[in-house]
C-alpha cells in the first residue's frame, strides 16, 4: 500500500505529520510506504505550478492520497490557474474523485464545544455526500469580461450532466443503505434548471433503492434545518457548491472544523483523504492546529481504499479515548481547559493506540 503524502501549505505539514505517525504506529501493524509530493503554494514556489506534473504522476502511481491543505494569502494575486487552490481542484478533476464523503458526528465529550445547545447536537451523526467534479466549480464558460457597453462583468456556469448526477446519486443511496436508509437530496430546483434536472435524476435513481426513504430540500431551507434540527438528517447528497457551504456549516455542529475528515473517491475506490478545513496560515508553524481531522481522514483511507475496517475502527477509538481523557487542542478546549499542541495531540493518539 503506497500512500502519496501531500502536506501542502500553512498548517498542512504539521497535521499531516501526525497522521503519518499514526499510520506508522507499530500497534496497527500496517505495511505502508509513503511518497511525498509538493502541492499548492509549496509546489508553486519550488516548481512554478501548484500541481506540477511530477505530483500528478506520483498521485496516479499511488494507492491513496493523504492531503493536508492548500492556500496561501501571499499567492492570492496570481492568475487563477496558478493559485494554490488549483492543486486540489486539479487533483479532484484529474483523478475523477467525484464522490466526496464528509461525515459530521458529535463526540459526547465535545457536545459543549458546539455553538448550538447540547440537546440539539448530542448524538448527531450525519454524512454529507458532495459531488466534487462538476457544477459551477468547473462549468464553462466562465470569466471576467468587458461588455459592449464597457461595463465589466463576471460569469460562471452551473452545469450538471445526467450521468454526473446519476453516479453520485448511486453512491449516496448505497451509503444510506449502509446507514439508516434515509437520504435527503439538497438542490435549488425552484429556481435553477440545473437543479431541476438534479431532482428529476435523483428521483429516477431512487426507484432502484426502494428501501431508502428519499426526501428533498431546497438549499436555503437545508441550511436552516441543519441549525434547527440537524438530527433529522442521515445522509445528505448535494452538488459541489452547496456541499462546500453546507459541510462547513455542519462542521460547527460538531464543535470544530478541526474535527472533520473527508474522503474523495472515484468509481474504483481510489481516494484522496483530507481534513475539510483549510491551510489556516494565521496559526501555521505554531504547533497549535488540531490534527484530529487529518488523523480521522487517515482512518477513512484505511476503511474505504484499503478495506481495513479493523484498523480504521482502532484509530477512531483511539481518538475517542483521547477526547475522553480530556486532551484538547485550542479549538476544542473551552474555557479554563489547558490546550495541548499539535504534536502532543498526536502523541496522545499514539499512546491510546
Ligand atoms: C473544500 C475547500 C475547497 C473547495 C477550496 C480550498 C478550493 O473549501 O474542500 O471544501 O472549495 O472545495
Ligand atoms: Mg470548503
Amino acid at each position: 500500500m503506497n500512500i502519496c503524502v501531500m502536506a501542502g501549505d500553512g498548517i498542512g505539514p504539521e497535521i499531516v505529520e501526525q497522521a503519518v505517525r499514526v499510520l506508522r504506529a507499530p500497534a496497527l501493524g500496517l505495511t505502508l510506504s509513503f511518497t511525498e509530493a509538493l502541492v499548492g503554494g509549496a509546489a508553486y514556489r519550488a516548481h512554478g505550478h501548484p500541481l506540477p506534473e511530477s505530483t500528478l504522476s506520483a498521485a496516479q502511481a499511488s494507492d491513496a492520497i493523504l492531503f493536508g491543505a492548500v492556500g496561501d494569502f501571499s499567492l492570492d494575486t496570481l492568475p487563477r490557474e496558478l493559485r494554490p487552490e488549483q492543486a486540489i481542484l486539479g487533483l479532484r478533476k484529474a483523478l475523477n474523485l467525484f464522490a466526496n464523503f464528509r461525515p459530521a458526528m458529535v463526540y459526547p465529550e465535545l457536545v459543549d464545544a458546539s455553538s448550538l445547545k447540547p440537546e440539539i447536537v448530542a448524538g448527531l451523526d450525519i454524512l454529507i455526500i458532495r459531488e466534487l467534479t462538476g457544477d459551477i466549480y468547473f462549468g464553462q464558460p466562465r470569466g471576467i469580461r468587458v461588455r459592449d457597453d464597457g461595463v465589466r462583468e463576471g460569469f460562471d456556469t452551473m452545469r450538471y450532466s445526467e450521468p454526473e448526477i446519476e453516479r453520485v446519486a448511486h453512491v449516496a443511496f448505497k451509503a444510506a443503505k449502509r446507514r439508516n436508509n434515509r437520504l435527503c437530496s439538497v438542490d435549488k430546483a425552484n429556481v435553477l434548471d440545473t437543479m431541476q434536472l438534479w431532482r428529476e435524476v435523483v428521483i429516477s435513481v431512487s426507484k432502484q433503492y426502494p428501501e431508502v426513504a428519499l426526501s428533498h430540500q431546497y438549499v436555503d431551507n437545508a441550511a436552516m434545518q441543519l441549525l434547527k434540527n440537524p438530527k433529522q438528517f442521515d445522509v445528505i447528497v448535494t452538488g459541489n457548491m452547496f456541499g462546500d457551504i453546507l459541510s462547513d456549516e455542519a462542521s460547527m455542529l460538531t464543535g470544530s472544523i478541526g474535527m472533520l475528515p473527508s474522503a474523495s473517491l472515484n468509481e474504483h475506490g481510489f481516494g484522496l483523504y483530507e481534513p475539510i478545513h483549510g491551510s489556516a496560515p494565521d496559526i501555521a508553524g505554531k504547533n497549535i492546529a488540531n490534527p484530529l481531522a487529518t488523523i480521522l481522514s487517515a482512518a477513512m483511507m484505511l476503511r474505504y481504499t484499503f478495506a481495513n475496517a479493523a484498523a480504521a475502527d482502532r484509530i477512531e477509538a483511539a481518538v475517542q479515548m483521547v477526547l475522553r481523557q480530556g486532551v484538547r487542542t485550542g479549538d476544542i478546549a473551552g474555557p479554563g481547559v489547558t490546550a495541548v499542541g499539535t504534536r502532543q495531540m498526536g502523541d496522545a493518539v499514539l499512546a491510546a493506540l
